[in-house]
Parts: structure tokens; C-alpha cells; sequence
């Protein structure tokens, strides 16, 4: 306790945090002075913020045409490439326009600006004048506008972005993507994202907390640190002096201390408040979790002294039908899914998260892998982030290091993916040099990078000075680079890139690379990937079997847009294919497969394929069963096709029940599971369905937060006259949202769809698709009406709160 700090006066206007969401002005292209007070924007669009200003169409190849070889696939010689980056109109300028008023802004306070991301290389003026610009789309970054801001006056900002074309692999997104902020606080306070809490040592009685933080402060400015448990109750508190150059730290015991896990996200809550004397001159609060990270050669990767592997999905930013748009309620579902999967990792890839998503990792019981570049210097597209290298990307890691570190659900960085670097002696030096960058920033996490140069980084030592060794893809390269990397362990970092179109099937059942059909689909009996990657069972055969593998990243969990492989000289393809579940976040057959081996708490029973096979009666037809037991008999229509039961004679007997001779005929497929005993414990059935005869709802969620943005996704089906799901229709449906609420977009998760996420119609893909209803302002409830031609049209009733 420090004399004279006692009884604090509590002072709520000493920093103030403006979200800028609503009354932007927006236009693409490049009209002249746009930067000007006086410039009249009132032809432009009114837009709220974040904002995805491709998102809205229309697909057309001509927007991404490329005629390049890709490399990393391989190629050696051009061809036309269409839908790569999403075949989305993200390319070209746009503008933003605001005006803003700070109230009681003086010489006595900061002012910053601060983006979360802007898509991309943004160029910021405030009141006319320039006053900063960054270059990465996906970094945030801030700027001082003290100097520039008018007090108790309507300030204009301007926001130039550009995006080049041949700049991405993926569909990137265009825009004010992310939150943007004006920060106001005493000219004596915290720095930026100038706290850093960590939890250096852990018994069951206590733990220590130590708070780092860095401040403009002056000599005689005390801290106050009070940490609150999740009740908010405060727990423990102490009291430090300011330091040299405004640092302060402290170490401050909590007893009993409940640990963050995936199982547990126990959140705490560190208060840091700044005094003068008596008064409060500053006040943040940093969420954090008491939790401690391990990775050694003899135990891989613990949480908190547990052997944990990486039950985890790779997921690019785009929300799908949202576009780059961030939305809480999109990634909350997208992880409520996950969960389910029994998936416990994320990895960001290829680049910085959402804080929004960092959040819900840390109330949700994620480990978070977050990543931060595609490119280093050396170029995998023509624009791509090797022209800001030298220039930026110590800013960025700085920044992503320093804004994100207090999440307790990050436990590893990655400097880069399969970065052309891997090759030659300046790469050494830049992975060395990323690494120490992120290693002074935080000293209590490890660097990986996904490697797909597998036996070049072996050689190099590229590999080996590396905090964690990541493979992506190789699978035969894993013992190899086991041996020779000194780290004694390996993880995972992209898997699989298995693809398939949900619920539709091919014949004859093979395992296949690069396989191609006429309707530009791929087979969900996942047996199909790419030239440089595999189906499941192959890496879980390593994740069972080495121990020192620490886990995985499969790519990826959803469907993402841009990168149609196999068909990226197709038109129309225009999404991914990869996804374990689709874009509309439906999940593929392939969603099954995982949750029996990741959820260990409940049982998985799932067969494949859909039994509306009109055409192939008496034809071989295979019946998969995806499943957490061991072994099951399979049924049709009553006649037992006999009992399967998992075996090691192929990494495919060895995860999943096949039955290859099946022969088609209409009626039912039911399995029957057995336990370890061969008692039956478990069954489910499919049968064929009759004509379409009516549709039917389904939320994620029906009762709304009234705030404009939350989201209900809501699955539509349609079923025959008995109620039976209908998996082949492909209905043209209709959606009309009434009262608080409106209607936002639908997705039917079909990769070769130009049908646009927000017109109100849609046709069905594999019989389902999802409308997405938004909430408005306003509390009330919502009515959605679905309809379609020769259909009983359905209505489901959402409360906004
Ligand atoms: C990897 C790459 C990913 C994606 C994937 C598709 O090599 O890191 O970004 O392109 O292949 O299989």
C-alpha cells in the first residue's frame, strides 16, 4: 500500500471508447477531394460499419480472372483461374466518410484513432488533412489525432482503401471490414494496448498475476490493480508507483485460483486504475485467464499440466453470406457448431483475428493459434504483403502481439504460412527475426509457422529454429521431420483439405486426388483431396499413433469464399470445398467423421449417403457409417447387410464402417451400433423420401438482442407429405422478414451458386439452406415467411429483446 493512495474518487469520464458504427458515407471508385470538410458525399451510400462493400455482388468471373500457375499447388504453367478470390467485386477503390463530435475534448487529453482492419491499405484523413495510412488489411493500427481534432465540433474522417488485384489467395473482403474507434483519455494514462497481464506461476493455492503496463504517467502517479473474479467480485488488489518512462508492474496473489481451459473458461478480470493524489486519472479493464501453457519434448503440448492435443480447424475471416464483415452472432454460431464437433483449437488463417472472436474463444473454451502473415518477402502474388515486408511487418506483429495477448485462449503465434521464404538463407534470417520480434513482445508464448517445404526446412535449419515445428500437409514427411527437427515434437498446423459438396454423392466410390465432375461438385464420401493433401483417417493415424505429434489444424472448418479447388479453372466455382461444414454453415457428411473421434462426451451415429437414389435400384450404392462405436450392423429395408467393425487393415476400416457392396433399392437403411460387448446401444435410420411437399424452420436461436446487429440463422428444409427430409430438393424458396427484425441474407451452401446472398429467393442445395434474420433497434418480435411454388409454406416467429 502506498501512503496516501487510499479511499479513490471515482471519476467515469477518464477515457471514453466511441465505436464509429452507424452514418458513414460510403463509394467505390476514386472521386476527387473526397478527403475534404467540404466535400458533398450526399449521393454516396449510407452504410453502418463494419461493412463488406463486395459482399453484395454480383459473382462474376471477370471481377478475379487470373491466368497464373500457382505454385504452391504445384503448377508450372499458366491458365486461366476464375472465383479464386471469390469472384466477388473487391477489387478497386472506396471511400468513407464520418462526421464525429468528441465531447469535453481538451489540451489535457489523447485522442487516438484506432481501425481494427481495413481492407486495404488505408490512407486516414481527418478534417481534410492526411494524418496517417497503414498498409495490411488485416492489421490494426492506430493513430494520434490530438493535434488534429476539433473540440465540441463535428470532425469529418476519410478513409481511402484500395484493393489490387493478383493481392490474395482468397476471397479477402473490402472495406471498413472491422470496428473503428475513437479513444479519449487524460494525456496521463494507460498506453494502447499497454497492458500486459500474465500468470507466471500456478499451485492450487495461489497463483501469481502480474500485470505489466505502459503509460505516459509522470513521477507521483500511483496504480491501483484490483482483480475480479467472474461474479465480479474483487479478489485481491495492491497498489504500485510509476516506474521509469511511465512503466508499472506488479505481482498480486489470487488464492484459490480457477483455471481457463477449453472444459472451463473461467474468465477473470484485472482492473488497472491510474491515480493522481486522490483523483483517477485512468481506467482499464483487461479480461484474462489463469492458465498455464507448456510444450516439451517429453509431454508435446499441456494445459495447465494436462497433455492436450489440437483438436482444431483452420478458418479463414469471411463469414460466408456476411462477406468480411465482422458479426458476433455469426462466429458465436460458428463456434457453438464447433463445439459440438468436440473441436477445441482455432487457428486464423492466414492472418490477424477479430478481437470479436477473440473474445468468444475465451468465453468459450478455445485455443486460439493466431497467425499473422500469407507472404514475407518473397511473393506468392504478384500484390501480395511482400511489398510492406521490410517496412511493416515488425508494426504488425508488434501490434497484433500487443493488442491480443491478455486472451487467454491464444497459446501459440504464427509468423507465417508456407511463406515462399522457406526457401534461401534470407528466410532463416526473417523467420529469426519475426520470431524474436514476437518473443520480445511476449516472452510467454511459441512461434510456429505452417511449412509446406517440408524436406527444404529440414535441411535449411529453417525448421529447426523454430519454436514449433508446423506441417502442413506431408503426412509421409512426419517421421522425417521428426527425426530431424530438435524440437521433439510436431504439430499439425493445416491437415487434411479433404473436399466435398454436402449431401452429394459419386459412383463408383474411390479414393481419388484432383477428381473432377461435370457439375463441378465433389463427393461427400470424403475420399477426394488435392495433389498435396489427403483425406482424414491418414492424419488421425498419426495423431493416435505419435505421440509426439501435438495435434491438428484441418483445413478448414467452414467453407470459405474464393479458392474453388478442384475447379479454380471452372466457371462458375467460385468457394471452397474444404470446409467440414459447408458456407452456410451446414455440416458435410465429413462434419461426422470428426465429432466421432473429437467429442468424447457423446456418441456420433451417422450414415451416408442419402437414400433418394431413383435410377440406381439394384445398383452399388456404399453405405458409410461415421460413428463413435466400434462396430454396427447395417439394415436394409429390414435385411441385415451384415456387421462392420473398425480394424486396422486401412486408415479408412480403421475410422469409419463400410459396407461397399450395398445394393440400392428405395425404403429404409437403418444401423443398429454395439458397445464393447456387442450389445446394441444405438440406432438411426434414414429412408427415402417422397416429392416436396412442405417447408419447415429451424433457428439456431429465437430470441434476439434488439441491437441492429445480432443474427438468427434459421435452417430451412422441406419434407414430404410423411415428414421425411427431402435431401435432393431443389426448390426455389422465398423469405419475407416482418416487424422488429429484417431479412439479411441466405446461403444454400452450393460453391458453384451466382444466386446473391441478399436477394429474398433462393434455390435449395441438397435439400437445405440457411436464411439469415437480423435484429433491428427496435424490441418486438420478428415474423419470418418462407414460401415456395407447389410447397406449404412455412412461418417462424423470433423475438427481438
Ligand atoms: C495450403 C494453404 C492454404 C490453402 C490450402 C488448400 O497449402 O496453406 O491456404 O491454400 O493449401 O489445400
Amino acid at each position: 500500500m502506498i501512503a496516501g493512495a487510499c479511499a479513490p474518487q471515482k471519476d467515469n469520464n477518464i477515457r471514453s471508447n466511441q465505436v464509429l458504427t452507424e452514418g458513414w458515407k460510403f463509394t467505390k471508385g476514386n472521386p476527387g477531394g473526397a478527403q475534404a470538410t467540404t466535400f458533398n458525399d450526399n449521393g454516396w451510400q449510407e452504410v453502418t460499419v463494419p461493412h463488406d462493400w463486395a459482399i453484395y455482388g454480383p459473382f462474376d468471373k471477370k471481377w478475379d480472372i487470373q491466368n497464373v500457375a500457382i505454385e504452391q499447388n504445384g503448377e508450372t504453367v499458366p491458365t486461366e483461374k476464375t472465383g479464386r478470390t471469390g469472384a466477388l467485386p473487391h477489387i478497386g477503390d472506396g471511400w468513407y466518410r464520418k462526421t464525429f463530435t468528441v465531447a469535453d475534448f481538451d489540451e489535457n487529453k489523447t485522442a487516438l484513432l484506432v481501425f481494427e482492419g481495413a481492407m486495404s491499405e488505408p490512407e486516414v484523413y481527418l478534417n481534410g488533412e492526411k494524418i496517417g495510412e497503414w498498409a495490411y488489411g488485416y492489421a490494426y493500427f492506430y493513430f494520434d489525432i490530438s493535434d488534429k481534432l476539433l473540440k465540441d465540433k463535428e470532425n469529418t474522417l476519410a478513409v481511402h482503401l484500395s484493393n489490387k488485384e493478383f493481392a490474395s489467395r482468397w476471397y479477402p473482403g473490402a472495406g471498413l471490414y472491422r470496428n473503428v474507434n475513437v479513444v479519449v483519455k487524460n494525456k496521463q494514462s494507460f498506453d494502447q494496448w499497454g497492458i500486459f497481464v500474465t500468470t507466471p506461476t500456478i499451485t492450487a493455492e495461489k497463483a501469481t498475476v502480474n500485470i505489466k503496463a505502459a503509460s505516459s504517467a509522470k513521477g507521483g502517479i500511483n496504480m491501483l490493480t484490483e482483480i475480479l473474479d467472474a461474479d465480479g467480485k474483487i479478489v485481491a488488489s495492491s497498489w504500485q508507483a510509476v516506474g521509469a518512462n511511465g512503466a508499472f508492474e506488479d505481482n498480486i496473489t489470487v488464492p484459490l485460483p480457477k483455471l481457463w481451459s477449453p472444459e472451463t473458461p473461467y474468465l477473470y478480470k484485472a482492473v488497472t486504475k491510474l491515480f493522481d493524489g486522490k483523483i483517477g486519472i485512468d481506467e482499464v479493464t483487461t479480461r484474462f485467464g489463469i492458465r498455464e501453457i507448456k510444450y516439451t519434448a517429453e509431454n508435446g503440448f499441456t494445459l495447465n499440466g494436462k497433455v492436450t492435443k489440437f483438436k482444431g480447424v483452420c478458418l479463414h475471416h469471411d463469414l460466408g453470406p456476411l462477406g468480411a464483415a465482422v458479426n458476433v452472432a455469426a462466429m458465436r454460431r460458428q463456434m457453438e457448431i464447433l463445439k459440438d464437433l468436440g473441436c477445441n483449437a482455432i487457428r486464423s488463417s492466414h492472418n490477424m483475428p477479430s478481437f470479436e472472436q477473440l473474445e468468444l474463444a475465451d468465453e468459450m473454451g478455445f485455443l486460439f493459434l493466431a497467425e499473422s502473415f500469407d507472404e514475407w518477402a518473397k511473393p506468392k502474388v504478384e500484390n501480395g504483403y511482400h511489398r510492406f515486408f521490410d517496412e511493416y511487418a515488425e508494426k504488425d506483429v508488434v501490434n497484433l502481439v500487443r493488442a491480443t495477448r491478455n486472451h487467454p485462449s491464444i497459446v501459440m503465434w504464427s509468423s507465417g504460412n508456407e511463406v515462399p521464404d522457406q526457401y534461401g538463407a534470407e528466410g532463416l534470417v526473417r523467420a529469426k527475426f519475426l520470431q524474436d520480434v514476437f518473443h520480445r513482445e511476449d516472452p510467454t508464448r511459441p512461434v510456429t509457422v505452417g511449412m509446406d517445404q517440408v524436406k527444404q526446412t529440414m535441411q535449411s535449419g529453417f525448421g529447426a529454429l523454430l519454436d514449433i515445428p508446423g506441417l502442413n500437409y506431408r503426412v509421409h514427411l512426419y517421421e522425417d521431420a521428426h527425426k530431424a527437427f530438435p524440437q521433439g515434437f510436431i504439430l499439425g498446423s493445416e491437415t487434411a483439405s479433404t473436399v466435398s459438396s454436402r449431401g452429394i454423392y459419386k459412383f463408383p466410390v474411390v479414393q481419388e486426388k484432383e477428381k473432377q465432375y461435370d457439375d463441378l461438385q465433389c463427393s461427400s464420401y470424403d475420399l477426394e483431396a488435392c495433389s498435396w493433401s489427403n483425406v482424414p483417417d491418414e492424419d488421425f493415424v498419426l495423431q493416435d499413433d505419435k505421440p509426439w505429434v501435438i495435434g491438428e489444424f484441418v483445413w478448414t472448418g467452414f467453407d470459405y469464399l474464393g479458392e474453388p479447388t478442384p475447379y479454380d479453372n471452372f466457371w462458375p466455382s467460385r468457394s471452397s470445398y474444404f470446409g467440414i461444414c459447408d458456407m452456410a454453415g451446414l455440416p458435410k457428411d465429413r462434419y461426422y467423421l470428426y465429432r466421432s473421434r473429437w467429442n468424447t462426451d457423446e456418441a456420433t451415429l451417422h450414415i451416408l449417403p442419402h437414400w433418394n437414389w431413383q435410377g440406381r435400384e439394384g445398383q452399388v450404392t456404399p453405405v458409410f457409417v461415421y460413428t463413435s462405436y466400434d462396430s454396427a450392423e447395417l439394415f436394409i429395408n429390414g435385411k441385415s447387410q451384415g456387421i462392420q467393425k473398425k480394424n486396422n487393415s486401412t486408415p479408412q476400416h480403421r475410422y469409419r464402417l463400410m459396407w461397399n457392396d450395398v445394393k440400392y433399392e428405395p425404403g429404409e437403411v437403418k444401423v443398429v451400433a454395439f458397445d464393447k460387448n456387442g450389445k446394441p446401444v444405438a440406432e438411426e435410420k434414414i429412408q427415402t423420401a417422397g416429392a416436396p411437399y412442405k417447408i419447415v424452420l429451424e433457428a439456431d436461436r429465437t430470441k434476439l438482442t434488439a441491437d441492429g446487429n445480432d443474427m438468427s440463422f434459421v435452417t430451412v428444409s422441406v419434407v414430404d407429405e410423411n415428414g421425411l427430409p427431402c435431401p435432393t430438393a431443389t426448390n426455389r424458396l422465398n423469405f419475407a422478414v416482418n416487424g422488429a427484425g429484417s431479412y439479411r441474407a441466405a446461403c444454400n451452401g452450393d460453391a458453384t451458386s451466382l444466386e446473391v446472398f441478399h436477394s429474398p429467393s433462393m434455390e435449395l442445395f441438397s435439400g437445405k439452406l440457411v436464411v439469415l434474420v437480423q435484429s433491428g433497434k427496435d424490441k418486438g418480435d420478428i415474423t419470418l415467411k418462407v414460401t415456395g411454388s407447389g410447397l406449404k409454406d412455412a412461418e417462424l416467429k423470433l423475438q427481438s429483446l
